[in-house]
């Protein structure tokens, strides 16, 4: 049997693939798994975005092929919800700046199949979201891995990149409220980052899905609201996460009319573009997103407080994100995460995701979600507390 190519043989397994099925396998034995693997969020998509989509599927035009112009209302509604939430500093042309797409993940990892020439380098930060890393080489570019460190608050200064890198880059992705670090960017160093790409000619590929997800007070930024930004930057929006949406499959992408274009016409050979019921109710959740996503933030809060108090109490020193559905949690010097995820999960049953899983440069990190209650949080908690002491050699405790 033919192998598979050189480009595909390169990435790493994706980190999420194996869990599920070592997750079923340990309920199917009967065991108590605590789940804060996915950033999959537990609770229902908003009542009035259900009962659109219901009626939008009774509509037998809803059942045709959208193309990639979909529904005009959906483009229209994505257009305002970004006026809106960014104060008025990002408008963008629904029709030529924008384009819904079928969850946001496809669309990240498809850009560069109509972006990149072969040789071509990407800036990759790591630990990172696997898509960019995959779209990109799956595309022929030649991956630059940048490590996000905690002592530059995991941001990547463009200008401090070899010169050589710098001429070769085609591409840099960068994803603040960040996955799974939780970093946020300060608006002045989105303003550095525009100008550097501006003056190397580097397309800026901005991921914002976790906007909403903030705590504190805290306003996560556009890219987009940096004066120039369009002229080299688009970025990515989903309601996977914002209203618990993930499975719906809907996103949109914003910014640069190059692009966008570019991207359309990567899709048009690709797919024919997200259900367009799913569309229209896509509209009931962007027009009403301020009202629906403030429960959303209020619950995650809590869940934050609740998972930050009880791992500082389980002996984790972790500081409370300002954004996200995840915490990162850093790990005592000389434990992998990798061990320590696996006998959180085999000999503890919570499931979490080591930071290795999201790159080499993830080690020494686990990642949680707060995708489950606080109780379970705070139960959860303790058994990782119990897990850490197992692998420091204290009295070996298993599941209480
Ligand atoms: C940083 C980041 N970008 C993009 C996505 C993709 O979300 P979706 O494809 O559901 O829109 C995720 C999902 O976990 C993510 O964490």
């Amino acid at each position: 049997m033919r192998q598979p190519n050189r480009r595909l043989a390169s990435l790493p397994g994706y980190p999420l693939a194996e869990l599920p099925g070592i997750k079923r396998r340990l309920i199917q034995a009967g065991r108590d798994i605590i789940d804060l693997g996915a950033g999959d969020n537990d609770m229902p998509p908003p009542q009035e975005v259900v009962a659109a989509m219901q009626e939008a599927v009774t509509d037998p035009a809803m059942s045709k092929y959208g193309f990639q112009q979909g529904l005009p209302e959906f483009r229209v509604s994505a257009a305002g919800y970004l006026e809106r939430r960014f104060g008025g500093a990002v408008t963008v042309d629904p029709v030529k700046e924008l384009l819904p797409m079928i969850g946001s993940k496809e669309g990240i990892a498809h850009l560069p199949f109509g972006l990149v020439e072969p040789g071509d380098v990407a800036i990759i930060p790591e630990p990172g979201y696997q898509a960019y890393l995959g779209g990109a080489v799956l595309a022929g570019a030649e991956p630059f891995i940048v490590p996000l460190r905690a002592e530059e608050d995991f941001l990547v200064e463009i200008d401090a990149l070899p010169e050589v890198v710098l001429q070769r880059a085609a591409v840099v992705y960068l994803n603040y409220p960040n996955n799974p670090t939780t970093a946020v960017a300060p608006l002045d160093y989105l303003e550095r980052v525009v100008s550097a790409c501006r003056r190397h000619e580097i397309v800026l590929v901005y991921d914002n899905p976790y906007c909403d997800l903030t705590f504190d007070g805290y306003v996560a930024p556009s890219v987009l609201e940096v004066p120039g930004a369009k002229d080299v930057a688009i970025e990515y929006f989903t309601l996977s996460k914002s209203f618990s949406m993930t499975g719906w499959r809907i996103g949109f992408v914003a910014g640069n009319q190059e692009l966008i274009a570019c991207l359309t016409k990567v899709k048009t050979y690709i797919d024919t573009g997200p259900f367009l019921a799913v569309q229209r109710a896509g509209c009931a959740a962007l027009d009403e997103a301020e009202r629906l996503v403030a429960p959303v933030v209020e619950t995650l809060g809590e869940r934050r407080d609740a998972a930050v108090q009880s791992l500082q109490a389980a002996g984790f020193a972790v500081a409370p994100p300002r954004a996200t559905m995840y915490v990162w949690i850093p790990l005592p010097e000389g434990i992998r995460s990798a061990e320590f995820a696996k006998v959180a999960l085999e000999e503890f049953d919570v499931l979490v995701l080591p930071g290795s899983g999201f790159g080499p440069a993830g080690e020494g990190f686990f990642r949680i979600a707060l995708t489950v209650s606080a109780e379970r949080l705070t139960e959860g908690s303790k058994r990782l507390g119990r897990a850490l002491n197992a692998l420091q050699g204290g009295a070996v405790e298993t599941r209480a």
